[in-house]
This record gives structure tokens, C-alpha cells and sequence, in this order.
């Protein structure tokens, strides 16, 4: 059999809450396959980052439309998984605290700021070979992905990962605390007018609970090889 007749690059989209394991896995599946990772979260925080710099009310729909024109957000593959430039200066490090943990969920809340990400997102996309994860990725950015996935955790074991990672930051927090952050941003991100976080009707469910980073990966390869869809 031709492998290369029948090779598609393809897109794969990774949904579901904070702390459902989407970076990990979709970081480690890119590597896999050779495909570009696409962390939308990012680019949202990037976007946060800049209305706690320029001291905008996240609430003011008005200031952050113009505020979402005038800006710019580049993702750029390394090493370690992408940094993340917000208007040409590296950000990566400053969009990983419970300050932005916080405001993120409220921005993202706004047409005009997912309008802009959604262009950017397509844009990356538009000739596949990509592992994009977010929130809306098989719903709205991509609904048209050849493999979407949803993870799903318990609240509490998504806590202790978040923690975990804080922590490696060299963030102090309690457990308590980011639960109690984690179900708030859910509470936003589920509820929000606009491309809430939902599964999407084709999409399979994995929960990762009681799953090691290495069986998530290979259980979405599998996926993938079911699906009879070749990437090489
Ligand atoms: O995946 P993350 O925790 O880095 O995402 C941060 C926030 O960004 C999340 O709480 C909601 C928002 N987000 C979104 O609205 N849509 C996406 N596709 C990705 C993230």
C-alpha cells in the first residue's frame, strides 16, 4: 500500500477544563506525529497579561474590542512545548500565575477578543499537520478536524496538577485556593454566551483521572490509528 498517496496532514483538537491534561497530551502527541502544537489557552492569557498591564476593567466590552485590535500574539515552537510573544516581547513566563489563572476566564468571555483568536487559531491551522487544544477547538475553531478529542478530570485531581505546576513555578498557593480557582474559571468557561467549553457532538471523551500522562498520549494515538487515518 502507498503510504504517502494516502498521508493527509491532519488536525486534532484537544477539548476540556483546566487541568484535564490537553497540554501534555497534545504536547506530547505533536511531538509524536511531527505536527504543530497550537496552545490556545495561551494566547488567551497572552491577551489577559495585556489588560492587567494596560489596567483595563475586564468588564468593559468597548475598551478590550480595541484593545484586541491593536494587538499581537505569536506563538513559536521550542524545545519544551512554545513561547509566547505578546507584541514582540516574550511573555511565556508571566502567563502562568494565579493573577492571570483568575482574570483569563472573564476576558475570553468577549466576542470581539475570541473573534481575534479564532483568525490567529485558523490562520496557524490552515494547512494542518497541527495539535490544537483549547476550549472551542472541535466546536468552533476547527469543526471540521479529522480526530477530536475531550478530556475530562475530576475537580480535585485537576487541582493538584494545577498546584503541581504553580508550584514548580515557584508559586506559593494553597489546594483549597485552586480548586476553588479552577471551579470558578469552569463556572465561566461552561457558562459563557459565546463557544463555551462543550463537548462536541463527534468528539470522544477520555477522563484522565486515573490516567498517567503516557497512557492519555497512547490512548489518543490509538484513537487516531483506529480511525484508519495515516500522518506520515
Ligand atoms: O487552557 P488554559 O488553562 O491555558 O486556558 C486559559 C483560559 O483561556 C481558559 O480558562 C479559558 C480561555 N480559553 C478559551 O476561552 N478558549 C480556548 N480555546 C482556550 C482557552
Amino acid at each position: 500500500m502507498n503510504r504517502k498517496r494516502q498521508s493527509k496532514h491532519l488536525i486534532v483538537a484537544i477539548d476540556g477544563p483546566a487541568g484535564s491534561g490537553k497540554s501534555t497530551t497534545a504536547k506530547e502527541l505533536a511531538r509524536k506525529l511531527g505536527y504543530l502544537y497550537l496552545d490556545t489557552g495561551a494566547m488567551y492569557r497572552a491577551f489577559a497579561l495585556k489588560v492587567l498591564q494596560e489596567k483595563i476593567d475586564p468588564d468593559d466590552e468597548t475598551a478590550l474590542n480595541r484593545l484586541a485590535e491593536q494587538t499581537q500574539i505569536l506563538l513559536r515552537p521550542d524545545a519544551g512545548g512554545i513561547c509566547v510573544f505578546l507584541d514582540g516581547k516574550d511573555v511565556t513566563d508571566k502567563i502562568r500565575t494565579p493573577e492571570i489563572d483568575r482574570l483569563v476566564s472573564r476576558v475570553s468571555r468577549v466576542k470581539a477578543v475570541r473573534d481575534r483568536m479564532v483568525e490567529l487559531q485558523r490562520e496557524i491551522g490552515k494547512n494542518g499537520g497541527i495539535v490544537a487544544e483549547g476550549r472551542d477547538i472541535g466546536t468552533v475553531v476547527f469543526p471540521q478536524a479529522d480526530v477530536k478529542i475531550f478530556l475530562v478530570a475530576s475537580p480535585l485531581e485537576r487541582a493538584k496538577r494545577r498546584l503541581k505546576d504553580l508550584r514548580a513555578g515557584g508559586i506559593r498557593i494553597s489546594l483549597e485556593k485552586v480548586l476553588a480557582d479552577i471551579e470558578q474559571r469552569d463556572e465561566i468557561d461552561s457558562n459563557r454566551k459565546i463557544s463555551p467549553l462543550k463537548k462536541a457532538e463527534d468528539a470522544v471523551e477520555i477522563d484522565t483521572t486515573n490516567l498517567s500522562i503516557e497512557a492519555q498520549g497512547e490512548e489518543i494515538y490509538n484513537i487516531i490509528k483506529q480511525k484508519g487515518l495515516h500522518f506520515r
